[in-house]
């Protein structure tokens, strides 16, 4: 049973507070979390509360979540079970009371949410990933494959580039430790290739390169060079991820697509234009919000043309939630789903949300946020769950680091399969 909770303000990889929480169980059991943070967020996600007072942090403080688990959560979990993960999950959306949790703060319920679980897992004495296994009944844990950053632009580096991100998926490797290396070198040869043509090599929100490029196009180009010059076959060894996040593209008006850096505005048959070009001239598979969260008809017409060749991702589109998702399933949108444990706000809505997106035959895509912690959960999550892919960022900075190096230990110590490029939806 829960004896205390406490929570306490930290800082996230932006240097903004962010909520951790303390939960310690009447046998000593201690499970301690901390919540991530977006930049390009989806309108439907889950509310993360701040306390808009502009003289600290930039209104950007959480002492109020903070207060909300100190306080009222604390005082409706002491007792309860924490094992019982849903019904623990269930008090708190019910002592919320609103649909998007911007009453206490889905903050402030995720963090008690993920480190009432990871406090269950130690007193279990079970790895938190295993912990993560049974609650959601997969009894095949899988090593995911991952997509990392390596160019960015959009919100995570000062709308340099349209496009938010460029990423490497590490299609020949067998293992996590293998994957690692390869987009290691990817992102070492990026950056070589950047300082010879004089471009700075400074980082992005996520730990990528941000060479400020005019066009996808010649983005896509300092990718293939990126892969070859690391000694690996672009297509083969390693293929390619977007991130649009277009959804941060709003133009002038309705159904309009703002590309600055390009100098023009696209309607959006264009852009599937433009998406289409990059996947008939580019080892592309897979491709995350091509299309604002609000164009229904525009995914459905993407999908249409590009579902059966690639991947295509809804984050800001489904924001990991339920009904978003099942609207998607319903009407043939997409054929993958970005996980975020923040937009649902609870574990066992995340969990609920990849069981639905797997029965549909939707690919599930682990994620962090542009802004971290050096909490790995996320590391343990695509494990457990077995969802077969995970996107953490580039290979730099402590917070993305620490998933990483997670996942590394989990595949030594679990021996878990890899999941390679078969988890990817699409036949690229
Ligand atoms: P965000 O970006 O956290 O700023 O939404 C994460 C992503 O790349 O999807």
């Amino acid at each position: 049973a829960i004896r205390s909770l406490h929570a306490r303000q930290v800082l996230d990889s932006r240097g903004r507070p962010t909520v951790e929480v303390d939960v310690v169980l009447e046998d000593g059991s201690l499970g301690r979390a901390s919540v991530p943070s977006g930049a390009s967020t989806g309108a439907a996600e889950a509310h993360e509360l701040r306390d808009r007072e502009p003289a600290r942090y930039a209104g950007f403080g959480v002492r109020r979540a903070v207060a909300n688990v100190d306080g009222e959560i604390a005082g409706a979990l002491r007792g309860l079970d924490a094992c019982d993960q849903p019904g623990l999950d269930r008090r708190l959306v019910e002592l919320d009371g609103t649909p998007q949790l911007e009453r206490l703060g889905a903050n402030a319920i995720l963090g008690v949410s993920l480190a009432a679980c990871r406090a269950a897992a130690a007193s279990l004495r079970q790895p938190l990933y295993r912990r993560i296994a049974a609650l959601s009944g997969n009894d095949a844990i899988s090593m995911p494959m991952p997509m990392v950053n390596i160019l960015s632009g959009g919100l995570h580096a000062g709308r340099g580039m349209d496009v938010q991100d460029f990423l490497a998926i590490p299609a020949s490797a067998r293992s996590i430790a293998e994957s690692i290396e390869m987009v290691a070198s990817v992102r070492s040869a990026a950056s070589d290739a950047m300082a010879r043509r004089g471009l700075p090599t400074l980082l992005a929100d996520e730990g990528g390169l941000s060479p400020g490029l005019p066009t996808g196009h010649e983005a896509l180009e300092l990718m293939v060079e990126s892969i070859a010059r690391a000694g690996l076959a672009p297509g083969r060894d390693v293929t390619i991820a977007i991130d649009v996040a277009a959804t941060s593209l709003k133009g002038p008006a309705p159904g309009r697509y703002r590309l600055a850096r390009e100098g023009r505005d696209a309607s959006s048959a264009e852009m599937i234009e433009m998406v289409a070009d990059w996947v008939r001239g580019f080892p592309v598979v897979s491709i995350e919000d091509a299309l604002d969260e609000e164009d229904w008809p525009g995914w459905q017409t993407l999908t249409e043309r590009l579902g059966d060749a690639v991947q295509l991702v809804g984050d800001d589109l489904f924001t990991t939630n339920p009904a978003r998702v099942a609207r998607g399933i319903a009407e043939g949108v997409a054929n993958g789903v970005l996980i975020k444990l923040n937009q649902n706000g609870t574990l066992s809505g995340t969990l609920g949300v990849i069981r639905r997106a797997r029965e549909a035959g939707y690919a599930p895509v682990v994620s962090a946020r542009s802004g971290e912690t050096e909490d790995p959960f996320i590391a343990d999550l695509a494990v457990g769950t077995g969802a077969g892919q995970i996107k953490i960022g580039s290979v730099r900075c402590g917070e993305r680091l620490a998933k990483y190096n997670q996942l590394l230990r989990i595949e030594e110590e679990s021996g878990a399969p890899f999941s390679g490029t078969s988890a990817l939806a699409g036949r690229r």
